[in-house]
């Protein structure tokens, strides 16, 4: 049995690219694993949120989890925040971790590029995420294509931390989709999906309508060939769509490739958002009646004591490891 570790930020609704890229491989995993799924409040805060909002969103974030098939009887569901060994193995992180190479993310280039005035926190996220994760005894962390700077700058700081300390943390692997791990706009296909962009017709969100996501494929921007064939260079649109409804499916790109052969985009469209559809629709019934119940508080309370409890004890072996605290005398 694996120890798997994976976080989303309540930053915004959650996409079909958090969902295809990340979610719905947890769900998989937390059959045969011990699986600590997250909600990391505290790094959607080193951007700026409205306060109200960003409550909403925790609470919603942790009703998907919970309606797309987390089990708080087999997975460890919990919030950030609500397990202070985080922030404070995250500080540790920090101070072993070089202003150069959290400079080089480039999370934090794009996310500070062009602005005034950027949080500290924005640019020491990854020993946040380090934390998260190696709290943990992590084996396996499952994310998508865009995490994996952020893993690689795990391993080096949890093994710089071994080397010159105690040789007390796991090094974890990382595991990304075959398919499906970057999910792009439907709007600009070179880009990645992500909730937090302006412009709505470029996301499917996890909520959105039927009409709504009917109306968002059928306006995804395309090519004029009228092939339906995987090209990720010359046709980044429907490459992406092939993608979304591949990983919708369980059906293989080259399957759909041969079943829209002779068909044109309004068609494969049509059938891409009917397969969107019908994996988000009994999503979206349970996240209903979650979302206002009391088992949803229950379900984060037990998750939280779990995890404090695991991480409590990483915590306290870290700081002796790095000398903090102080040597108590028996007389
Ligand atoms: P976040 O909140 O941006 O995204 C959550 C997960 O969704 C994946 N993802 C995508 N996958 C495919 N296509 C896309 N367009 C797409 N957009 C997002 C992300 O790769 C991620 O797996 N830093 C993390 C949160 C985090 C974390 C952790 C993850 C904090 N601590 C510890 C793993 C382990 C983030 O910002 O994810």
């Amino acid at each position: 049995m694996k120890t798997i570790f994976s976080g989303i930020q309540p930053s915004g609704t959650l996409t079909i690219g958090n969902y295809l890229g990340a979610m719905k491989h947890f769900v998989d995993l937390q059959e045969e694993n011990n699986c600590y799924f997250c909600i990391v409040d505290e790094h959607a805060i080193t951007v700026p949120q409205d306060r109200l909002k960003l409550r909403e969103n925790i609470r919603s974030l942790a009703a998907l989890y919970v309606a797309s098939g987390i089990d708080p009887n087999k997975s460890t569901l919990f919030i950030q925040s609500e397990v202070p060994a985080h922030t404070q193995l995250g500080w540790m992180m920090q101070s072993i971790s070089y202003i150069g190479e959290l400079e080089r993310m480039t999370q934090f280039k794009d996310k500070s590029d062009g602005k005034e005035a950027v949080s500290a926190a924005l640019l020491t996220y990854p020993p946040l995420m380090a934390s998260d994760i190696l709290l943990y005894k992590t084996d396996i962390v499952p994310v998508g294509d865009d995490q994996k700077q952020h893993l690689e700058l795990t391993r080096n700081v949890a093994e710089r931390f071994n080397r010159k300390y105690n040789d007390i943390f796991t090094i974890p692997e990382i595991s990304v989709p075959k398919v499906g791990a970057r999910i792009m706009s439907l709007q600009e296909p070179t880009k990645k999906m992500s909730k937090s962009a302006e412009n709505q017709k470029s996301y499917i969100s996890m909520l959105d309508d039927e009409k709504q996501i009917e109306k968002k494929i059928k306006s995804a921007v395309t090519d004029s060939e009228g092939i339906v064939k995987y090209d990720k260079e010359n046709k980044p649109g429907i490459s992406n769509l092939l993608t979304i409804y591949a990983s919708c499916t369980n059906e293989s790109i080259e399957t759909l490739e041969e079943k829209y052969a002779d068909k044109g985009y309004g068609e494969f469209k049509q059938d891409t958002a009917k397969a969107v559809i019908s994996i988000l629709q009994p999503i979206q019934a349970r996240y209903y009646d979650l979302i206002e119940s009391k088992e949803l508080d229950d379900m984060l309370d037990q998750g939280a004591e779990k995890a404090d409890q695991v991480a409590s004890k990483m915590l306290a072996k870290a700081k002796k490891a790095m000398g903090l605290g102080r040597v108590k005398k028996k007389k």
